[in-house]
C-alpha cells in the first residue's frame, strides 16, 4: 500500500471517529448540492473521460489541466463535476488539485481544510500524505490550495509540480488540475506544459472567440497538449428530449 493510500485510510478512520463523537453534525454535503447534475450531464462527463482516454491511449493515468481563457466561465465547476463523475460513476480513483491559487474554491466546495495543500507541499516541503484530503465522494480525493502565497507562478513553475503529478499518477487514474484563467495569469500555461493534456472551457454564448483563440495560442507556444474544449452552460432552445432524438 502506497504512502498516499495509507494517508487516505488514516483520514477515513479519523473521519469515522469524528462522526461518532459529534452526533449533531450531519453528513458533509456533496458539492453537487449547489447545482444538481442531471443524468445527461453525467453522461457528457463520462464521454469526455473516454475522449481524453482515447487522446492519450498509451497512458494508464492521466494528468489533465482544466482552464478557461478568462475568469468565471466555469473552470472550477466543470473540473469538479468531471472529477466527481469519473470517480463516482466511472469508478476511476481521481484526485482534484486546487491549482487556482488566485481564487481557490475546492476546499469550500468539498468542505475540507484549505491547508496544508498544494503551496505547502511545493514550497514548504509538507508531506504529500498530509495534503491529500478524502472527500465524501467515493474514490475522489482533493489537494486544496494550501496557505496563500505572494507569487503563484513560483509554485506553478516549480519543478516539484512535475514530480507531484508523477507521484499522484501512481495512485490515481485521473489527476485533475483546476487552473486560473489562461489570459489573466501565467499558471495555467505553466501547469499545461507539465501535464499530459489541457481541456479548455468556453461558456456558450459568452466567451469571445478571439480570446479563446489567443488562449489556445499561448498553450501551444508552451507546447501544452490541448485535447479539446468543453462547451459549458449550453442553452437548449428547444426541449432537450427533442435534441436527444435528433
Ligand atoms: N454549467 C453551469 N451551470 C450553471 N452554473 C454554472 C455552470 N458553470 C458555472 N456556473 C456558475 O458560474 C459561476 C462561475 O463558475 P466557476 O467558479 O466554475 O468559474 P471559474 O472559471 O472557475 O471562475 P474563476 O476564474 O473565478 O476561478 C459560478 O457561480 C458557477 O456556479
Ligand atoms: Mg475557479
Amino acid at each position: 500500500m502506497s504512502e498516499i493510500s495509507k494517508a487516505m485510510d488514516r483520514s477515513r478512520r479519523e473521519r469515522g471517529l469524528k462522526e461518532e463523537t459529534s452526533p449533531g453534525v450531519g453528513r458533509v454535503l456533496s458539492p453537487l448540492i449547489k447545482r444538481r447534475m442531471s443524468h445527461w450531464d453525467a453522461e457528457q462527463y463520462l464521454a469526455l473521460a473516454s475522449e481524453i482516454a482515447l487522446s492519450l491511449p498509451d497512458l494508464d493515468s492521466r494528468a489533465i489541466v482544466f482552464a478557461c481563457a478568462v475568469s468565471g466561465e466555469g473552470t472550477s465547476t466543470v473540473a469538479r463535476e468531471f472529477a466527481t463523475t469519473v470517480a463516482e460513476r466511472g469508478e476511476s480513483p481521481s484526485v482534484l488539485i486546487d491549482a487556482n491559487l488566485r481564487r481557490p474554491t475546492l476546499h469550500e466546495a468539498f468542505r475540507v481544510r484549505r491547508d496544508p495543500g498544494l503551496t505547502d507541499h511545493i514550497l514548504g516541503g509538507a508531506d504529500l500524505s498530509e495534503c491529500v484530503c478524502e472527500t465524501e465522494i467515493p474514490r475522489l480525493s482533493v489537494i486544496p490550495a494550501g496557505r496563500p502565497v505572494i507569487a503563484p507562478p513560483r509554485v506553478a513553475g516549480d519543478e516539484q509540480v512535475g514530480l507531484l503529478i508523477a507521484r499522484l499518477k501512481k495512485d490515481f487514474r485521473f489527476v485533475i488540475l483546476d487552473a486560473p484563467p489562461i489570459l489573466s495569469f501565467r499558471e495555467a500555461v505553466q501547469y499545461g506544459s507539465v501535464a499530459d493534456g489541457v481541456v479548455t472551457i468556453v461558456r456558450a454564448g459568452h466567451t469571445r472567440r478571439q480570446l479563446h483563440a489567443h488562449a489556445l495560442d499561448l498553450l501551444e507556444e508552451a507546447r501544452a497538449n490541448v485535447l479539446g474544449t468543453v462547451l459549458n452552460r449550453r442553452r437548449f432552445y428547444i426541449p432537450k428530449f427533442v435534441y436527444d432524438r435528433i
